[in-house]
């Protein structure tokens, strides 16, 4: 009697976990749902623990995901060491081959919703010292204060603090770094703290060392409509749904949950502050391919006293789509990554538009099969093709 139990239950859990819808143009569906399954019991879990209130969501995951890490080894190609940029931990990737001349220097910052992750995860690792080798470049693979511990803008400032540590003549020179031939480059809000220091540093007089390129991997860009068509489409995307994906957003900022169910019906922006959602209007800014069927709705105005306690997520550093054409017109050469099936895709293909409108040089390439966190997902081909023309750009233009 107890092990039919068992069995029944068992071959429901297989069955719930194992059932994930993807969508059909989606390859190699087996490798991609078994890691979507683990994904989906990690956050199960996490949720569970929340409900029970033993543990916060967050921490939950980051302690899931602490297995994940692994310790800075050299290898035969790469020399790898850690060390602090202003008191910010990161982790350095140099290639052991000879060089005759200063080499590229990428800095580079992991996504994971502004809680989650960090250098020594065993993806951002292998993508790190990969990077290094190929590109024949020294890579910098910075931390950050992580919510829900720390909020913004402790996370962009960290970043900073970590570049502009870099971004030092004597400290490019002692890693054998050209100061002509530096980037940035981040996945998801990582890609979002990419773009938003890449602003800010094009505004700091105090800098004088300046970014050649950035690299732009399904960035999060902006806070203000948490209905764009992509958002609207992807509650079964795999990896990130909108709820999920609005959860790290108000995070980010606090975790007082009157601001996540405000963003999870889109009525968080305030009417003063409704001038804004013109930078993020997908009506005017997105490509009518990507429209659809979608009728664009001007969000509902928030409560003003929600963005008094928690201006961060109308403030430009946590939302590079929000920057006035004068700033977005000094960014450097960029390299955007979108994928069809990701929540964020819209805020990158509305940040394209929005740089080539003011004739700033993007290289965009949308993944038509792609979905969010596919460029660092191991094993898989679709991977390796995005990882490969990532650094054709690089090789190219770095
Ligand atoms: C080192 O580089 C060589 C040549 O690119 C490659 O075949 C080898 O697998 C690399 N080693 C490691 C540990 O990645
Ligand atoms: C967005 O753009 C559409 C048309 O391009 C316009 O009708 C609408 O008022 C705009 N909304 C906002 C909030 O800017």
């Amino acid at each position: 009697m107890g092990r039919t139990i068992f069995l029944l239950i068992s071959v429901v859990l297989v069955a719930y976990y194992v059932y994930i819808p993807l969508p059909d143009a989606i390859e190699e569906p087996w490798t991609i749902g078994r890691k979507a399954a683990i994904v989906k019991i990690g956050t199960d879990l996490a949720s569970f623990g929340e409900l029970l209130g033993i543990s916060h969501f967050m921490e939950t995951m980051q302690l899931l995901m602490k297995f994940q890490e692994v310790p800075p080894t050299s290898d035969e190609n790469v020399t790898v060491m850690e060390t602090n940029f202003n008191s910010i931990p990161v982790r350095i990737y140099i290639p052991k081959r000879k060089s005759m001349t200063r080499r590229r220097g990428l800095f580079y910052i992991h996504g994971g919703g502004w809680c989650l992750g960090s250098a020594a995860l065993l993806t951002y690792d292998t993508l790190s010292r990969w990077t290094a080798h190929k590109l024949d470049a020294v890579v910098v693979s910075t931390d950050y204060g992580l919510a829900p511990k720390h909020h913004f803008p402790r996370q962009f400032e960290d970043v900073y603090r970590s570049l502009r540590w870099f971004l030092q003549e004597d400290v490019l020179e002692k890693y054998g770094v050209d100061p002509k031939r530096v980037g940035v480059s981040g996945d998801s809000s990582g890609g979002n703290l990419a773009a938003a220091v890449t602003q800010q540093l094009i505004q700091d007089p105090d800098v004088k060392i300046k970014l050649k390129v950035q690299a732009l991997i399904y960035p999060a860009l902006q806070a203000l409509d948490t209905n764009v068509p992509s958002y609207q489409e992807g509650s079964h995307f795999p990896m990130l749904t909108r709820s999920l994906m609005v959860r790290f957003w108000s995070e980010y900022f606090t975790t007082d949950q009157g601001l996540e169910k405000a963003m999870l019906l889109n009525e968080h922006v305030p009417m003063e502050s409704s001038h804004l959602l013109q930078f993020v209007n997908w009506s005017s800014l997105l490509p009518e391919r990507y429209k659809k069927s979608h009728i664009y709705k001007n969000p509902t105005p928030g409560s003003s006293e929600l963005a008094q306690k928690y201006p961060g997520f109308i403030d430009v550093k946590a939302c590079p789509l929000l920057a006035n054409d004068n700033i977005l017109r000094q960014l450097p050469l960029t390299y955007i990554i979108t994928c069809q099936y990701d929540v964020l895709r819209d805020d990158g293909l509305m940040y394209v538009k929005r740089l080539q409108n003011v004739g700033v040089h993007v290289t965009h390439h949308h993944i038509e099969d792609g979905f969010h966190g596919a460029f660092a997902f191991p094993g898989l081909r679709l991977s390796e093709r995005m990882q490969n023309q990532y650094l054709s750009w690089l090789i190219k233009n770095l």
